[in-house]
């Protein structure tokens, strides 16, 4: 009898797919980083830690055991963005790197509008350059303002920017719908996210504001620690459940999650037209005093706080119509409310600890 010859499998070498972070080690970014890792995908970060420190990357290392690659430098410079696409063979992009505070970008409206476009023209034009065809977009549910009803989906009017932050958001989100009408090989998923709040499980990333807090959360773990002395709630007198704002706060991981599924619907030709967006959100409101409860309970412990006059341009209340993102995108919000706050409470007693 003839012996049969079998021929081993030709072994699929193709490596796994490289994605770039930008804006990586800041607070976002790096919840996402990690999401990636864990599915299998190859980091690599840009970030010119501005607005973040370089031991998150050791942190973020610390979590997954993979090998992070990290590159130090601002993606407004035309220079070194070129070079650094050049030398690295980049798979899909998902770009955080950008100004993000509110209040700043009023005061500064120059350094943001440079800031937020350029880097974002400069990735632009290597993706052109090298044919990348995957890129995610860290958009804001600041698009809708004070919305005309709620909850907002994806349709609902965008309303003229209340700031120069804002209006950059909305701005990429037309260019980047302009090349796709014009490149039709090119795939852009906008997510636009609601409050992101909270911490990993391990404490060793989470949201590290550089000097005083501008977002509720942070400000309330830290005044928690003795940090600061006492939370303002910025207005009573709303048109709400207890005269205090409604947002739709979302866990970092949740959020970072959807930037993992957004790229899996890319990579595996799931997308229905070149350029989605989607509302990233839990689709519940809170209050201000249920953050505050919340708090409460899960510290043991009273949190100081007064109500002082509104903070300007605060929009009274929004949350997200998630439908888009639950049945298209195949993504939703896990963590409940009280498990956002103990994992934000969690991560500021760790950087307590860790300054010892
Ligand atoms: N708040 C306080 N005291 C504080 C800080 C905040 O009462 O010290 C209140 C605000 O008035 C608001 C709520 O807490 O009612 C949430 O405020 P944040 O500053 O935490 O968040 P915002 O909703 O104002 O801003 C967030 C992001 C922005 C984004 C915006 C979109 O930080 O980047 O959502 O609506 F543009």
């Amino acid at each position: 009898m003839k012996k049969k010859i079998t021929f081993a499998k030709h072994k699929k070498t193709s490596r796994n797919k490289m994605i770039l972070v930008t804006g990586g080690a800041g607070y976002i970014g790096s919840h996402t980083v990690v999401e990636l890792q864990e599915q299998g995908y190859d980091v690599i970060i840009v970030d010119d830690l501005s607005n973040s420190q370089i031991n998150v990357i050791d942190n973020i290392r610390k979590i997954t055991t993979k090998k992070t690659r990290f590159e130090q430098f601002n993606l407004a410079d035309n220079t070194r963005t070129t070079k650094f696409f050049a030398e690295n063979p980049i798979d899909a992009i998902i770009h955080f790197a950008a100004h993000k505070y509110v209040g700043e970008s009023v005061k500064e409206p120059l350094r943001y509008y440079y800031n937020n476009f350029v880097s974002t023209l400069n990735i632009l034009q290597a993706i052109e350059k090298h044919d990348i065809r995957h890129f995610v977009f860290s958009s804001s549910c600041t698009v809708y303002g004070q919305a005309d009803s709620l909850p907002v989906t994806e349709q609902s009017p965008v309303k003229p920017a209340e700031c120069p932050y804002g209006n950059t958001k909305q701005v990429i989100e037309e260019i980047l719908q302009d090349i796709c009408l014009a490149v039709a090989q090119l795939q852009v998923i906008s997510l636009r996210y609601f409050n992101p709040i909270g911490a990993h499980a391990s404490a060793l990333i989470g949201e590290l504001p550089v000097g005083v807090p501008q977002n509720l959360v942070p400000y309330i773990t830290q005044t928690a620690i003795g940090k600061r002395d006492c939370l303002q709630v910025f207005g009573n007198d709303y048109n709400t459940t207890d005269g205090t704002c409604l947002r739709d706060y979302i866990h970092v991981v949740d959020l970072a999650k959807a930037h993992v599924v957004a790229l899996d619907r890319m990579l595996n030709k799931k997308m229905k037209k070149n350029y989605e967006v989607f509302n990233i959100g839990t689709g519940k409101p809170s209050s201000v005093l249920e953050i505050i409860q919340s708090f409460e309970k899960a510290s043991q412990m009273p949190l100081p706080y007064k109500f002082v006059e509104r903070r300007k341009g605060d929009i009274e209340k929004i949350w997200a119509d998630t439908t888009c993102a639950n049945t298209v995108l195949g993504w939703k919000a896990e963590k409940t409310l009280d498990d956002m706050i103990r994992s934000a409470w969690n991560w500021e007693k760790a950087l307590k600890e860790n300054n010892k």
